[in-house]
């Protein structure tokens, strides 16, 4: 072939036309909105690392639902402060606890809304680990009962999806089995199938108080360093009956989640994580970046690399850039 013969340029002449051959499309519908519920009454205190994003007591969690309905996300997903934490993290199982709760408000306010529920025991264990601690380590066979539980609590108030992160083995299998006996069949497991200990979870940690006290979550979360072994998990958590995947971080993990996109046929999800949020908000605040085209390349990025649907803490500003762009 002489050159140039085949010029590229010829298709992203005009607006038109590069709308015409454009391969990805982010949607509203594609977010996926995470908040944090705060124990208390008017509570809403901004996280610092976190601009924008609050822990918030229920009534502002309700205002806040009904925005984010109104701006056309379809869900939320939901982490709980709770008033006290324990060795057993007793407020994620009760019926009373702070999720049980806010899941009803949401639910009764703003029904359309779904209501995903974080499963894990870290932001209710007064040591802030995913599970509970025998000689020095999580207990796994231990903390699945509690998890089962916590899902079927959660259920009971009203979620719509139950999403377990906790990466102990055999999750996704006893919460579909607790749920399964009791009458919860049609509630779908979100599975944080592959999540690597990252440090980028840093400003949520400040956000749901659940940094660890010793130690680290190297033994229950993933080698940043490894490929296969994410094959492996997702395809133990597809025998245990889970509806969606999950990568977790995102940005670091593009080549994962176009791997499990490749071998997977689960709806499969990114968590576009807390420090990738605040890497963003800090370099906007110094002026180094153009916030909002950030925001959008970041997203439709995880979406070329095979996301379905994007849990991010830029979902309300991103659904007003979408609706803007129009
Ligand atoms: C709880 C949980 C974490 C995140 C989601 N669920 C923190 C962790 O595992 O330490 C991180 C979310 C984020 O950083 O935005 N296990
Ligand atoms: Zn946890």
């Amino acid at each position: 072939m002489f050159f140039p013969e085949y010029r590229a340029r010829r298709l992203r002449r005009t607006p038109g036309i590069r709308r015409m051959v454009r391969e990805t499309f982010l949607r509203v519908d594609d977010l996926i909105y995470p908040m944090f519920s705060a124990f208390g009454d008017n509570i809403r205190k901004e996280i610092p690392s976190m601009p924008g994003i609050y822990q918030q007591s229920i009534e502002h969690i309700v205002a806040e639902a009904k925005e984010v309905h109104e701006l056309g996300i379809p869900a939320v997903i939901l982490f709980g402060i709770p008033e006290e934490k324990d060795p057993l993290g007793q407020d994620a199982y009760s019926d009373e606890g702070i999720i049980q709760r806010t899941v009803r408000a949401i639910k009764d306010a703003v029904p359309e809304l779904t209501v995903i529920t974080d499963v894990c025991m870290c932001e209710y264990t007064d040591h802030g680990h995913c599970g509970v601690i025998r000689d020095g380590d999580v207990d796994n066979d231990e903390t699945l009962k509690l998890l089962a539980a916590e899902a079927l609590s959660h259920a009971r108030a009203g979620a719509d999806i139950v999403a377990p992160s906790d990466m102990m083995d055999g999750r996704v299998a006893a919460i579909r089995e607790i749920l399964d006996a009791n009458g919860f069949n049609h509630i779908p497991v979100m599975s944080y199938a592959v999540k690597y200990a990252s440090a980028y979870y840093g400003p949520f940690r400040d956000a749901a108080d659940s940094t660890p006290q010793f130690g680290d979550r190297r033994s229950y979360q993933m080698d940043p360093a490894n490929r296969r072994e994410a094959f492996r998990e997702a395809a133990l958590d597809l025998q245990e009956c889970a509806d969606f995947l999950m990568v977790k971080p995102a940005l670091a993990y593009l080549d994962i989640l176009r791997d499990l996109s490749d071998r997977f046929d689960l709806p499969l999800v990114a968590y576009n994580v807390s420090g990738e949020y605040s890497m963003v908000k800090a370099a906007a605040q110094l002026d180094w970046i153009d916030e909002d085209r950030v925001i959008l390349e970041t997203l439709v990025g995880m979406k070329r690399a095979g996301a379905d649907l994007i849990i991010t803490y830029h979902a309300k500003e991103a659904a007003r850039l979408l609706a803007s762009s129009r």
